[in-house]
């Protein structure tokens, strides 16, 4: 039965840990933000879909129509997003997640979570060229996982009473150029990339034993392993620069680079307030507080 309109949901992520090593198969740690969403609607429309392949939307939406078999629809989408773009918060995969939710809504057809995921990472596939899967998997996920590329992934809890600041340097980031310019060092990028698969163990273990200081020293000296790469950007270092100097316990980049977020770990709310309310002077275009 087709429904008069389709609506699909997918909520943002945020990478803790292991952005880049995660795409030569060390694992990365990330965090679904469950109140940062988008939706999308589908409904009938008189003219034929616009189909842009550069456009991770029409992807996803396209390869939903071609999994159920109706290619030629014409159908009218429209996208509620709180998640801004390109900035390493999963905008593209939860987009993705969303549009096929609704396809599928609309139709009233059932969708498992392997096919979401597999549709999911045909989308992401233009986006970022050759996604580790990371950012679709934990914008499929209610819980922080631990994800290691083309093995699998497995839920973390996390449970710090701590919390991670978000601040949005207002740059688009570019993950596709940021995957390149790792790519191209070839062996140079080696030791960088091992440094990072090692951070992510240390602050594994550091989430277990909840060890702020080691989770926190961790996610600066993957920042500096980051910018030694060239996928920082002068306006991450200078928010993390100020978050440090105002009693973050870490910082760093998150997501791909040269642009987009970084995030600070901090002891409470009080100090993340502050802390936040810093970045914003600072340049940050926006915050967000996340519980950890
Ligand atoms: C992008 O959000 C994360 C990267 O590690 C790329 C990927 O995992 O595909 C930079």
């Amino acid at each position: 039965m087709i429904k008069k309109i389709g609506v699909g949901k997918a909520h943002s992520k945020i990478i803790l840990i292991g952005e880049h090593s995660v795409v030569y198969g060390y694992s990365a740690i990330a965090l679904p933000l469950k109140d940062i969403e988008v939706v999308c609607r589908v409904e009938k429309a008189d003219l034929p879909t616009e189909v842009d392949i550069a456009d991770p939307l029409s992807t996803a939406v396209f390869a939903a129509l071609e999994y159920l078999e109706r290619p030629d629809e014409n159908l009218t989408i429209t996208i509620e997003s709180s998640v801004p773009e390109k900035r390493g918060m999963g905008s593209s995969a939860a987009v993705a997640i969303a549009a096929i939710r609704a396809v599928f809504d609309y139709y009233d057809s059932p969708l498992s979570l392997s096919v979401l995921e597999m549709l999911a990472n045909q989308a992401e596939i233009i986006a970022h060229e050759n996604p580790s899967g990371l950012d679709a998997k934990t914008c499929l996920s209610d819980q922080a996982i631990k994800f290691i590329r083309n093995l699998g992934f497995s839920e973390i809890t996390i449970d710090l009473e701590a919390c991670l600041v978000i601040a949005d340097t207002g740059i688009h980031g570019h993950t596709r150029q940021a995957v390149q310019k790792v790519r191209q060092q070839e062996e140079k990028a080696l030791p960088y990339l091992h440094h990072l698969g090692d951070l992510t163990n240390v602050i594994e273990v550091g989430i277990l034993a909840k060890d702020l200081v080691v989770i926190g020293t961790s996610m600066t000296q993957a920042h500096q392993e980051l910018d030694k790469l060239g996928v920082s950007s002068p306006q991450a270092n200078h928010l993390v620069n100020v978050a440090l100097k105002n009693g973050a316990l870490g910082a760093k980049m998150s997501g791909g680079g040269l642009g987009g977020c970084i995030i600070a770990l901090c002891h409470n709310q009080k100090e993340a307030q502050s802390i936040a309310q810093r970045l914003e002077k600072e340049g940050a275009v926006n915050t967000w507080i996340e519980n950890l």
